[in-house]
């Protein structure tokens, strides 16, 4: 048997093979289980040792240049493929992107950025305190001593007894009203006589309470102006340029009634006028036109003389107004939502709704949505 014949034979056959498909059938008949190459390879059982030591290898090595022939034919085919496909196929990059699914700012959020952003307009800076606050700044210096009944108007979380700090029992704190003696202790530990004060405090707050319109955590803005020669003037100003700018109404009307806060005296409620249209209740005019009504807005009040010693400013030379008002409430009479616990499911569908771009903060200077 000429087995170079074969080889040589086989060789050809392998270059000549135009496809993938024709090498894979010429692997098959030479070398698959009954191929001819295969075929050889079994007459070697029927050699004597002579033989088989003499023809052996020359059976070995054409299979083996054979078999190597195939992967090489196959390699380039499939290379060729490749570069067949990448020369005709083409990515289009002037085709506009997939756009991406972004998130929300929450009306919260939103809310909060737009008080700071007015208020700063008004020379007011932000302050912060911790939610986890003991009695003392929450109660105490805010002239609600233990036992006063206005404790009770606030369902309170107290922690455990045995979590109290410096001999003060800890709790959530039920209002933003402890930044303001958060804020005087420090002002005056900087500035031993005192400084002029002007921060709002937007934060989170808590109470024991839960339906349509109260959550157990809700969220709160403080106010706080400390200065010489502040009168209820200043605070009726102060309210009445920012909840316009706010609401972006010029045609907002406050009603100040007088009311009892332990920490403000006189203590003042905020009443805006609205009308009603397409049953919702619309902030602007007087309440008092018809169809129109008063719906309770915020209280505030001049700040309290022992809560200015509190704070460690003398309350002769030192006065100041103080506003306290629900965000959250502040968002749904803005923008129409009527339920507050769906502020706090977190459902994607009420924030893609509801939540806001990164951009629309109106100021009072720069007027609503301002975007780059
Ligand atoms: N802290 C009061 C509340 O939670 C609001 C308030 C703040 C009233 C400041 C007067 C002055 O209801």
């Amino acid at each position: 048997m000429d087995y170079a014949a074969t080889r040589d034979e086989a060789l050809a056959r392998v270059a000549d093979a135009q496809d993938l498909g024709a090498v894979e059938a010429l692997r098959v008949e030479l070398l698959g289980k009954s191929g001819s190459i295969s075929g050889l390879l079994k007459t070697l059982g029927g050699m004597s040792p002579e033989e088989r030591q003499a023809l052996g290898p020359q059976i070995h090595a054409l299979r083996e240049s054979v078999s190597q022939a195939l992967g090489e034919a196959k390699d380039q085919l499939e290379s060729a493929a490749l570069q067949a496909q990448l020369a005709h196929e083409t990515v289009d990059l002037s085709l506009p992107a997939c756009e991406a699914l972004r998130g929300t700012v929450h009306p919260v959020s939103q809310v909060m950025d737009e008080l700071a952003e007015i208020f700063a307009d008004l020379g007011f800076a932000v302050a912060t305190g911790p939610e986890i606050e003991d009695d003392w700044h929450n109660f105490t210096a805010l002239n609600i001593p233990e036992s006063h009944p206005a404790r009770a108007m606030h369902d309170t979380f107290y922690f455990p007894d045995q979590m109290a700090q410096v001999g003060q029992k800890m709790l959530l704190r039920t209002h933003t009203s402890p930044v303001q003696i958060r804020t005087m202790l420090d002002a005056v530990k900087t500035n031993p006589g005192g400084a002029p004060i002007r921060i709002i405090a937007p934060g989170r707050v808590y109470r024991s309470d839960s339906d349509a319109t109260h959550t157990p955590m809700f969220h709160q803005v403080e106010g706080l102006v400390i200065d010489k020669g502040i009168h209820l003037g200043h605070l009726k100003w102060t309210l009445e340029t920012f909840l316009k700018a706010f609401f972006e109404r010029e045609d907002i009307v406050l009603r100040l009634r007088p009311s009892y806060f332990p920490f403000t005296e006189p203590s003042i409620e905020v009443d805006a006028g609205f009308a009603i249209i397409n049953g919702k209740r619309v902030l602007g005019g007087s309440g008092d036109a018809p169809g129109h009504g008063w719906m309770e807005l915020l209280g505030s009040g001049m700040v309290n003389r022992k809560v200015i010693e509190a704070g460690g400013f003398d309350p002769d030379e030192w006065q100041g107004f103080a506003f306290g008002v629900g965000v959250d409430r502040l968002a749904m009479l803005k923008y129409g939502m009527d339920d507050l616990r769906a502020f706090f499911d977190g459902d994607v569908r009420w924030l893609q709704h509801y939540g806001f771009s990164a951009h629309d903060v109106p100021t009072l200077s720069g007027g609503v949505g301002v975007r780059p």
